[in-house]
């Protein structure tokens, strides 16, 4: 397995790749990786085939960060992440400095951003202003570098694949984006880099989001008629706020594939939620 830093090296290869006629396929990552992450690998692996190329990208990407959000308490082991991915066959690492994504000159700084602008204004979007502007950007970036014929992303981010995939439509990308369920722990809690911060007795408060997941599952799936998705929040907000230190930051349901939100809800519309258990912002969704 290769472990490449330099953004020309990973393009040279990509090109390389493509002159033998092979099919690459990607993990973008913030690294940090878990279960999840490597079910992506493997996800990949099976999309290209043996004689396919299998990137998987680890970049702690700071323009998806608030001013106040957790940039350098995002948890980092690249050694480790290293070791996962030869262990799940990875062909090559791109693991890119933030001099080399984002170069700034005396004369010249970063100045160009990819922006969609319908999918991310609401949940995430309207919880953290410039974090999809962050995540197109770099997203787009990575394509440019890793030319993909594939990009696998987590269904947990489930508006972040949405607006991937809009990004993708858009700007014509000539490639597939594919969409993998969520790993969860037995629990039920997703598996997400951040889960590392629920120490003491905030793991167990977690399974909140599974919690109010699964009960608004059951209370569509027995309801004669669609709920008032109104009614359903407030439901489920009280839920999660029984544990003493979760706080609900959005409960949303919605259309699944163009995010519009629903003021009825029934089966086969979409929930996301997104919780801070103590100071950790937790995100999860489902099909009802
Ligand atoms: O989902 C993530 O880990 C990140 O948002 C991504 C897609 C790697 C872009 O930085």
């Amino acid at each position: 397995m290769r472990n490449i830093s330099s953004i020309a090296t990973m393009q040279n290869l990509a090109l390389q790749w493509k002159r033998e006629g092979r099919r690459i396929g990607f993990v973008p990552t913030m690294g940090y990786l878990h279960e999840g992450h490597i079910s992506l690998v493997h996800r990949a692996r099976k999309l290209v085939g043996k004689r396919g190329r299998v990137a998987v990208s680890i970049y702690v990407n700071p323009t998806q960060f608030g001013p106040k959000e957790d940039l350098s308490k995002y948890p980092r082991d690249l050694r480790r992440d290293l070791q996962l991915c030869r262990a799940a066959g990875v062909d090559t690492v791109f693991a890119p400095t933030d001099a080399g994504m984002y170069p700034h000159t005396e004369t010249a700084a970063y100045s160009t951003w990819v922006i969609e602008e319908q999918l991310s204004r609401e949940m995430e979007g309207r919880s953290r202003p410039t974090h999809f502007r962050g995540v197109t950007t770099v997203v787009a970036k990575l394509f440019n570098i890793v030319l993909p014929d594939v990009a696998v992303f987590g269904a947990k981010d489930w508006q972040q694949a949405a607006i991937i995939q809009r990004m993708v439509h858009d700007l014509n990308f000539p490639l597939t984006i594919d969409v993998a369920p969520t790993h969860r722990e037995s629990d039920g809690l997703a598996m997400s880099s951040r889960n590392k911060n629920l120490v003491g007795n905030l793991r167990p408060q977690a399974i909140a989001l599974w919690d109010a997941i699964q009960t608004a599952q059951q209370r569509v799936s027995t309801a004669k008629q669609p709920l008032s998705a109104a009614t359903l929040r407030k439901q489920l907000q009280r839920l999660i706020e029984q544990r003493p230190d979760a706080r609900v930051d959005y409960i949303e349901f919605f259309e699944p594939s163009t995010l519009r939100a629903v003021t009825k809800v029934s089966r086969g519309a979409h929930l996301a939620l997104a919780v801070f258990v103590g100071t950790t912002r937790l995100i999860d969704n489902a099909r009802l």
